[in-house]
Parts: C-alpha cells; sequence; structure tokens
C-alpha cells in the first residue's frame, strides 16, 4: 500500500506548476517571432510558468542561458539550437541535474540521442526537395543553364545545412540548373539584401534566387527592385518560410513558390513538457506537418494568414 506521506508528495507533485526554461535563437526574423508567440502564449495557456532567454543568434548566449536554467532548477529545459554542433557537454550537464531537455526547431547533431528526450519541428531536408522540385518541374523543358543563386540560413544550422541539402540532391537531376552562387544571409531582411547586391554585382544573369527563408528573400527583393529588375518576372524567386510578409510578396507575384515551414510549435512543446514530466515516453522525432504555395495560392490563402 502506498504510505499517506508518499501519496500526499505524489499529489504536491502532479499539482506544483511546471516551469519551463526555454532558450530561443533570437527575433532573427518574421517567423521566428511567431514562434516566440506561439511559445509563450502555449505556456499561459497550459498553465506552464515560462523563463524566457534570447540567445540573439549567438551559441555561446544560449549555452549560457541553459547553464542558468540548470542552477535554477527548472522542470524542463526547451531550445531551438542556433547551430547543430557543439552542445554535448552543456546537455550532458542538464542531464546529470535530471532535467528532460526538448529540442523544439532545430536539430542537434549529439551522437548520444539521451542527451534531450525529444525533437519537435520541420523536416527541413524535405523542405529543401520540395524547393527542387518545383524548380526542376518548371524549367523541364529548358535547353539553356539556369543560373541560381542561393541565400543560406544561419552558417552551421540545422535549417540551413538541410535545405542546401534537399534543394542539391533533387536539382541535380537537370543539369541545366546550376547555383552559381551561394552565401548566407543569416535569416535576416538586412543581410538578405546585402547579400543580394553582391550576387547581382558580381553576375549578369541570374535566373533564380533560391532563399532559406521569406526574410532573406523581402530584403533581396528590394536590391533586385533598385537594380531596376522586376521581382518573380526576371528573377524567379523561392523561398520558405510562408510568414505574412512573405505571402503578400507571393500574392503580388514577386516570390513565386513558398514552402511552408510552421512555427506554431508552442502547443506541442507544452503537451511533450507535460508528458515527459509525467513520465510518459515520447518518440524522439515528431514531425510538423506544412505544404507548399504557388503565388496563386498565397493570393487565395493570404486572409487566412495569422502570422
Ligand atoms: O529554424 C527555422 C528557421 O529559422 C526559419 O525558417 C527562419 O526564418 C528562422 O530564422
Amino acid at each position: 500500500a502506498v504510505s499517506p506521506s508518499t501519496a500526499a508528495a505524489a499529489t504536491a507533485k502532479a499539482d506544483k506548476k511546471i516551469t519551463m526554461g526555454f532558450a530561443q535563437v533570437g527575433a532573427e526574423s518574421g517567423w521566428r517571432s511567431a514562434n516566440t508567440k506561439s511559445v509563450q502564449d502555449s505556456a499561459k495557456e497550459a498553465g506552464i510558468e515560462l523563463k524566457f532567454s534570447d540567445a540573439q543568434q549567438k551559441q555561446e548566449n544560449q549555452i549560457k542561458a541553459i547553464r542558468t536554467y540548470i542552477q535554477q532548477k527548472v522542470d524542463v529545459i526547451a531550445f531551438s539550437p542556433v547551430v547543430e554542433s557543439g552542445w554535448d557537454t552543456v546537455l550532458k550537464e542538464a542531464k546529470d541535474a535530471n532535467i528532460p531537455v526538448i529540442l523544439t526547431d532545430r536539430a542537434v547533431d549529439s551522437k548520444d540521442t539521451s542527451l534531450y528526450r525529444t525533437f519537435i519541428g520541420s523536416d527541413f531536408v524535405e523542405e529543401g526537395r520540395s524547393a527542387g522540385k518545383w524548380l526542376v518541374d518548371k524549367y523541364k523543358d529548358t535547353k539553356e543553364a539556369v543560373n541560381i543563386v542561393e541565400l543560406q540560413g544561419t552558417t552551421g544550422s540545422a535549417p540551413a545545412n538541410d535545405r542546401k541539402a534537399g534543394f542539391d540532391e533533387i536539382i541535380k537531376s537537370n543539369p541545366n540548373l546550376k547555383v552559381i552562387a551561394s552565401q548566407t544571409g543569416d535569416f535576416t531582411r538586412a543581410k538578405g539584401k546585402e547579400v543580394m547586391q553582391a550576387f547581382l554585382k558580381a553576375n549578369k544573369n541570374i535566373n533564380v534566387l533560391y532563399a532559406h527563408n521569406d526574410d532573406m528573400a523581402l530584403g533581396a527583393i528590394q536590391a533586385i527592385e533598385e537594380a531596376g529588375l522586376k521581382p518573380g518576372k526576371d528573377i524567379i524567386i523561392i523561398s520558405v518560410d510562408g510568414v505574412k510578409d512573405g505571402f503578400v510578396a507571393a500574392s503580388e507575384g514577386k516570390i513565386n513558390f513558398i514552402v511552408e515551414c510552421n512555427p506554431l510549435l508552442g502547443g506541442q512543446l507544452m503537451q511533450a513538457a507535460k508528458d515527459v514530466l509525467s513520465g510518459k515516453e515520447l518518440p524522439k522525432r515528431i514531425v510538423t506537418k506544412e505544404g507548399v504555395f504557388t503565388s496563386e495560392d498565397a493570393k487565395r490563402e493570404l486572409p487566412n494568414r495569422q502570422y
């Protein structure tokens, strides 16, 4: 039989408000702002106390924040790793302190998967493949070279690595499709514009821009317009995310194809935290569902877009 004191302890634990330490990447994009809002709103709805930190796209800040959460003895730590590598030491510290870790949005490349309980987020390789498939289909009858420039996300981040890999894997089926320049724009509008300006200066014949997110595409659109060219016509544009501003540009025909990446991960994250703390075994990978949008789809969907 369970002693009254053990039963009381279990009830007290079940009744205790969960505290989550969340180490966010930064505020680099519209996607990230929507993701932050989703995490904060969902924590409130779930009755979870949220300690939130913004790492300003720097891994060392995220590691510091995680160490602070360990010292504060939070119940669960969640984070979206800026880059994929270099997490084993701090994840081991959390494990030794008996604090479960949930990865959200971005992955780590740790070999020891016991360092985290689950990873909730998109399949970025598949996103890159979707972008590539649309392009391969668009140029299936073209006999000339198609010059592509690529704006990569943050160097070393899972979405930059995977969106590139998925895209490259698909476009190699058509040797006419050539990536003539590829550089990071760090997922921001300002960098997207700056790098696109440099691409335009160095290359006369750019046919396609593949941007790893909407914000960089939006910055690049400014550069293209300032160069006297028509985005979406003179230069075909593909991007990833599907935030409202991206949808507006797509509905105006300035972005031709958007691969969706869903930022609304807060609900799933809070549920996962509750499950982990009540002793449930979670699948190691929870993949988010998402779609793709042409300019026409974007026009139709724009009024429903919440973020
Ligand atoms: O990790 C998700 C990516 O991070 C989004 O595609 C991008 O906009 C954000 O900055």
